[in-house]
């Protein structure tokens, strides 16, 4: 695998394959690589000829509170994985490489996506992401980019940067990796001690069972609340969101949405942890 962390080398190999021909998938990431990561990148591998895997932990899309110093660095460790599995391409830049004060940068779009649920729980972070993702989509030029769904409003803001930027991508959102009792794949799991832990698998199980009495009759705004107060019962210290919403959009339900998904966030100490489920009512 070819580990690269400056731009000028990373345009010689991509222009190199480019001129074969070849075809690029990318799967950006801020490393601290687990086997959700890794199913990116295997899907990523059957999608494209090479495979680009990026690691950088972009300083703008954490708020002055959250963790951006403490986020685990784990590069080492991340590139023996992706040397097992053999990825094409580890490229790890450096902040004055993403950001030189020459680069100009998208502005930050004024979007309800960008001030919904996560937007509004960490103002400025979807701007950040839409900041470094241009950029590295710039830097790459892949052909397709795999990001996963447990960030399904994440996805979403992509992909409407990049059909309003007409870049020539294509995007994919790939199914959520899950531990065996349901919780799905995190770098911030690891922060989880054995008695939160043993609480965190109640997200799957309490959206499933939504899932489950979802139907057209269903009172959405009650069945938000209930699974709330599920989600406290099991042991969460609090919940910053539970909503049934159009996937399309992230807006109220109506009888046109043909697509749900239910997202969440709960609280077990310090850590939030994301969780969604995909559904339609039938
Ligand atoms: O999902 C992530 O890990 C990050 O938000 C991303 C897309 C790599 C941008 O920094």
């Amino acid at each position: 695998m070819q580990v690269i962390s400056s731009i000028k080398e990373l345009f010689e190999v991509v222009s190199a394959w480019k001129k074969q021909g070849l075809t690029v998938a990318f799967v950006p990431t801020m490393g601290n690589l687990h086997a959700g990561h890794i199913g990116l990148v295997k899907q990523a591998k059957t999608l494209a000829d090479k495979v680009v895997v990026s690691v950088f932990v972009n300083p703008l899309q954490f708020a002055e509170n959250e963790d951006f110093d403490s986020y685990p660095r784990t590069l080492k460790d991340d590139e023996l994985q992706l040397i097992q599995i053999k990825n094409d391409l580890l490229f790890s830049p450096k902040t004055t490489e993403i950001y030189p004060k020459s680069v100009n940068l998208p502005p930050p779009h004024d979007s309800f996506l960008y001030e919904v649920l996560e937007g509004k729980s960490r103002p400025g972070h979807f701007a950040g992401v839409v900041q470094v993702v241009s950029r590295l989509f710039e830097l790459v030029q892949p052909d397709i980019a795999i990001f996963g769904q447990k960030d399904y409003q994440q996805c979403l803001v992509l992909k409407q940067m990049v059909s309003g930027l007409n870049m020539p991508i294509k995007m994919v959102c790939a199914d959520i990796a899950r531990e065996e009792d349901g919780l799905a794949l995190s770098s911030r799991n690891q922060y989880l001690n054995p008695q939160q832990r043993a609480v965190a698998p109640a997200i799957y199980r309490i959206l499933n069972k939504t899932k489950q009495v979802l139907s057209i009759k269903t009172d959405l705004i009650k069945l938000e609340a209930e699974a709330t107060e599920e989600l406290l019962k099991a042991g969460f210290d609090s919940v910053d969101y539970y909503k049934i919403l159009d996937a399309n959009n992230l807006k109220a339900v109506t009888k046109a949405t043909d697509k749900l998904v239910i997202l969440t966030v709960a609280r077990l100490g310090k850590t939030r942890l994301l969780d969604n489920l995909i559904t339609s009512l039938v």
